[in-house]
């Protein structure tokens, strides 16, 4: 796989197949906690849940091949800053330079939007994706041990974690994310 596939903003229309994406990851994988993969309406709810964060597809000859995107960290309110990333690929996409591209969207556009750090949790062991965390920039923070039971067995996670800008004295609430429209730096960051 020569190049890495198109980054375009994902919409509800791609939920059947970002679940197709997600599926075998879920099924034959502990890359995912997830033990039963969510259907296109479930997708489509994750997608459009408030406050909206942005999500990304790759695209390669018209079909979708891989997304990315940001989701709460916490859900009390003093997190409102801090998102998880995250990011699948189908199989045969892997090792093109495609989840590089998806995370060169979704981390410059989580910033826009107002948010300050993102966050990132690993079933350890994941080479491939600690490769990509690390070469983005996101550092350790730690390990969470036996932190989920799957396929018979206990598995760690490892946190990492990138600042995606220097934290602000009075931050301005972050800001929705629309599929159509470029983020807007909030007050005080144009
Ligand atoms: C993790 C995943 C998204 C990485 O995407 P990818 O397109 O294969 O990665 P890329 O080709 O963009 O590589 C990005 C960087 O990671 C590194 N990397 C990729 N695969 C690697 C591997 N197997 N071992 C070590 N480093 C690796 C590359 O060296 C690259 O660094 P560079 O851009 O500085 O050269 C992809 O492998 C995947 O979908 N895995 C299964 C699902 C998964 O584990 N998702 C993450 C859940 S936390």
């Amino acid at each position: 796989m020569p190049v890495p596939a198109d980054i375009r903003p994902a919409d509800v229309g791609d939920a059947a197949a970002v679940a197709d994406v997600y599926r075998p990851w879920v099924t034959g994988s502990v890359a995912s906690f997830e033990t039963v993969p969510p259907d296109a309406d479930e997708m489509a709810r994750r997608m459009t849940a408030q406050p909206r964060l942005p999500w990304f597809v790759a695209c390669r000859d018209g079909a979708v091949v891989g997304y990315a995107y940001g989701g709460q960290h916490r859900t009390r309110a003093a997190y409102r800053w801090s998102v998880d990333c995250s990011v699948y690929l189908a199989a045969g996409e892997r090792g093109a330079g495609t989840g590089r591209a998806l995370y060169e969207r979704l981390l410059p556009e989580l910033r826009d939007l107002g948010h300050v750090t993102a966050f990132a949790g690993i079933a350890l062991p994941n080479p491939a994706s600690v490769g990509l965390h690390t070469a983005l920039g996101f550092t350790p923070v730690g390990v969470y041990r036996a932190a989920g039971f799957k396929a018979g067995r206990w598995h760690d996670v490892g946190w990492w974690q990138l600042p995606l800008r220097e934290p602000p004295a009075e931050p301005a609430e972050p800001a929705a994310w629309s599929p159509g429209a470029p983020a807007r730096p909030p007050e005080g960051l144009r």
